[in-house]
């Protein structure tokens, strides 16, 4: 078979993408730089060997027409495209497939295929989740090696992912290598290391010679974009990506609707891993709300209406004379009227947690971001906790459009900040108060961390 006459990289990043044999490789990260081109054409690879099955995709299918057009000249090579399975069979048997994965979800669809080169387009259009699970459909029972391949540039649902994943901390166009041991639940001494790689090759439109010269105005017009955008378009700076995004996908949660039972084995440590958390309400519209966590299981949110702070201070009396919940795991909405259940709790010798949002973040273990705030820091801490899937969540609508309402921002210096209780009232109608309480009741063991002196255990 002629691939050679079919398509070559340019020399450069397109020829350092086609030559890399790590395991998963980031391209781009600018506009115009011959990303599409060699994602599609690199997946010609092994295309005469019959075991060979590819997968290329796009997030929507609108978008993954255009890929499609453009493989048109696959047919060169003798490939048939069947137009309902969007794949091109070539004579050898291998198959190139395209795909998209618009909706939250639709990434199951690719469970159970087995593929040697999986290519996302754009990869920053995908969410994280997506990339994770179709990606693990990468395999190989023929010998071929597996490749992961993706494009992208900055900013998009998928920036902060991939910045974590390829960028940041990282050189550009160097290796790195995460080891694995494979145990045999059988057989404990039947052990395996195993290494994956990954590298992010930069390139930017300087590097498509061929675009340069065919439309010579094209750079031109990433020039003329606005300050922002040129930095990420033209020069493929992934720190201007600034923009205020979603805190927490749609997608974190859905699996955690079918939340795992309790861990009974944990119930013997259930005061210790039994927490509350208390956002006060502080208008007349606005509820009270106890959040309880055990055993890192959301098991009840409380919403009280229109009490006052001595029913509030009661309630929580009861919780800790009860000994359902140890004061040093209850954390309160100390910020306005929330202040004066504190004090009362205080008066009763109670030394539960202060949250004042906008006070400075607690000095907990070094962590690749600094927080605007404390409301900060816990929102983050909430949402690394669902997006490891840590903590298990009840189908909640109402929990989950708040929490999927919360926006941040991350600046250059790579401060995070969440956007305030009021912003978010006013886009969304309500206080979220759900989402705060149980930001507050997962906030226990990082005021454990700094402050273990001035706790109290009754
Ligand atoms: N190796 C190549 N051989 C021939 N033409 C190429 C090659 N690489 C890039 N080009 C030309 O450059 C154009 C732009 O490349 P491509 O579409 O891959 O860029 P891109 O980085 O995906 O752009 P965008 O950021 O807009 O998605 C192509 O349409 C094609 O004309
Ligand atoms: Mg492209």
């Amino acid at each position: 078979m002629k691939i050679d006459s079919l398509w070559s990289p340019q020399s450069g990043p397109q020829t350092y993408f086609l030559k890399s044999s790590a395991y998963e490789v980031l391209f781009g990260g600018a506009k115009g730089g011959g990303k599409s081109e060699v994602l599609l054409f690199a997946a010609l690879r092994f295309a005469d060997n019959p075991a060979y099955k590819a997968l290329i995709l796009r997030r929507t299918f609108p978008k993954l027409l255009e890929l499609i057009e453009r493989s048109k000249r696959f047919s060169q090579l003798g490939a048939i495209y069947n137009i309902q399975g969007k794949m091109w069979r070539f004579p050898s048997g291998a198959l190139i497939r395209f795909g998209h994965c618009e909706n939250p979800g639709d990434e199951i669809n690719y469970q159970g295929q087995e593929y040697q080169y999986i290519g996302f387009d754009q990869l920053e259009e995908f969410t994280e989740t997506m990339y994770n699970i179709i990606k693990a459909q990468g395999r190989s029972s023929a010998g071929i090696p597996v490749f992961i391949r993706s494009t992208a540039n900055p900013g998009g649902i998928g920036s902060l992912f991939i910045k974590q994943r390829f960028i940041e901390g990282k050189e550009p166009n160097k290796k790195y290598y995460r080891a694995f041991t494979a145990v045999s639940p059988n057989d404990k001494s039947d052990k395996q290391e195993i290494v994956l790689s990954s590298i992010f090759i930069p390139s930017t439109i300087y590097d498509n010679k061929i675009l340069l010269k065919n439309d010579p105005s094209y750079i031109a017009k990433l020039m003329d974009l606005p300050e922002k955008y040129r930095k990420m378009y033209l020069d493929g700076d992934w720190n201007v990506d600034s923009s205020p995004d979603q805190l927490i996908q749609y997608d974190w949660l859905k699996p955690h609707a079918f939340a795992a039972p309790i861990n009974l084995h944990a119930l013997k440590n259930e005061l210790e891993s039994s927490f509350l958390g208390v956002d006060v309400a502080r208008y007349g519209n606005d509820s009270t709300v106890f959040c309880f966590i055990r055993n890192n299981v959301l098991t009840k949110i409380e919403e009280h209406k229109k009490i006052d702070l001595v029913a509030t201070t009661n309630l929580i009396r009861e919780i800790i004379e009860e000994r359902r919940v140890i004061t040093e795991n209850i954390s309160i909405d100390t910020d306005g009227i929330g202040a004066g259940v504190y004090d009362n709790l205080k008066s009763y010798g109670y030394n539960v947690n202060a949250v004042i949002g906008g006070s400075r973040p607690l000095a907990v273990a070094a962590n690749s971001y600094q927080f605007a705030n404390l409301r900060s820091q816990l929102y983050w801490n909430l949402r690394e906790q669902i997006r490891n899937e840590q903590l298990k969540l009840p189908d909640d609508p109402a929990l989950f459009s708040e929490l999927t309402a919360i926006k941040y921002k991350i600046s250059q210096d790579r401060m995070i900040q969440i956007e305030s209780k009021e912003e978010i009232k006013k886009r969304i109608g309500k206080s979220p108060d759900l989402a705060d309480s149980l930001c507050y009741a997962l906030s226990a063991p990082l005021f454990k961390e700094v402050n273990k002196v001035s706790v109290t255990i009754i």
